[in-house]
């Protein structure tokens, strides 16, 4: 499923004196399949747009398409961007409400009008993405399993949807390191497997520089630099706005500043590493 955002401006508090426009006239697109990164400072709008996609907020002035349809043309569009679009908040696990890890996933679909007898099945498939074992988990309080769990129960939540687009707001912000690795292998998994389109919004772009095939960057509710993820991140721009670059991509800037053609603009430390040793034996 493509999913698309044209032009589109919103406004907290609108017609009093706390209006505060967040974002102005942003512009993006993912096709089926395809993986976007967004990146921005604190407050340039991120979540904001975030919301749009699943039609949690409607825009000002501009529009919300899926599949080049207008998700705010009828109850019916705006009912199906609701599924179709998976939204997995910033900490998620902080809305967790179900008395039960299955009440809590069972959530979506009951929701969306999924035949009861189908619901079972789709819990336990959820569970199965995300590495929950049914068993073990479905009678589980959701309150009491740590948070690495509960996170990945939030997102069991999200897939028991079935959803086409998955829209990720910093997902891996405060997991350990076991905890991100999982979430970004499901989530490679989901792509790669069944085509579903992620757009994922980071501060550790190091984590998915290599997944994301382009970044869109904001800064003060403006797109500031986007197309792909690599050439992005070569763009000093980023370090002016103070964000954050793999390090690969820092060593090929110091290396290129020495005069050291480096080649394919790497972005983790094997390619960087590779790219190292390709240079050394050049010289020999
Ligand atoms: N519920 C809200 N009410 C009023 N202003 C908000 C609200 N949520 C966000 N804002 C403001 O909108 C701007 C963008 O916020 P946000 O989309 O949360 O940015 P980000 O996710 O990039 O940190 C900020 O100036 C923020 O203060
Ligand atoms: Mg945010």
């Amino acid at each position: 499923m493509s999913i698309e955002i044209k032009n589109v401006s919103y406004v907290y508090s609108k017609g009093t004196p706390f209006a505060r426009q967040a974002i102005k006239g942003v512009n993006l697109r993912a096709a089926r399949g395809e993986w976007l990164a967004v990146m921005g400072p604190t407050g340039s709008g991120k979540s904001t747009m975030l919301q749009h996609l699943n039609g949690l907020l409607k825009p000002d002035s501009g529009e919300v398409l899926l599949d080049d349809k207008n998700i705010h043309s009828s109850a019916a569009s705006l009912r199906e961007a609701r599924q179709k679009v998976g939204l997995v908040f910033q900490y998620p696990e902080h809305q967790l409400f179900g008395a039960t890890v299955y009440e809590e996933i069972a959530y979506a679909p009951e929701n969306y009008g999924c035949s009861p007898d189908e619901i079972p099945e789709l819990v336990q498939r959820a569970m199965d993405t995300v590495g929950l074992g049914y068993d073990r988990y479905k009678s589980r309080q959701p309150y009491e399993l740590s948070g690495g769990e509960k996170r990945r129960v939030a997102l069991a939540g999200v897939l028991a949807a079935l959803p086409e687009v998955i829209v990720l707001d910093e997902p891996t912000a405060g997991l350990d390191a076991v905890g991100r690795q999982l979430l970004t292998e499901t989530i490679t998994r989901l792509n790669r497997d069944r085509g579903i389109t992620v757009i994922w919004v980071t501060h550790e772009i190091t984590e998915i520089a290599h997944l994301a095939e382009r970044l869109i960057v904001l800064n003060k509710g403006e797109v500031a630099i986007a197309g792909k993820t690599r050439e992005v991140l070569a763009n000093p721009m980023m370090s002016e706005l103070g964000l954050d670059i793999p390090p690969a991509v820092a060593i090929s800037r110091e290396l290129g500043g020495r005069g050291v053609p480096v080649r394919g603009q790497p972005v983790t430390l094997d390619e960087i590493r590779e790219e190292i040793i390709r240079l050394l034996k050049e010289k020999q």
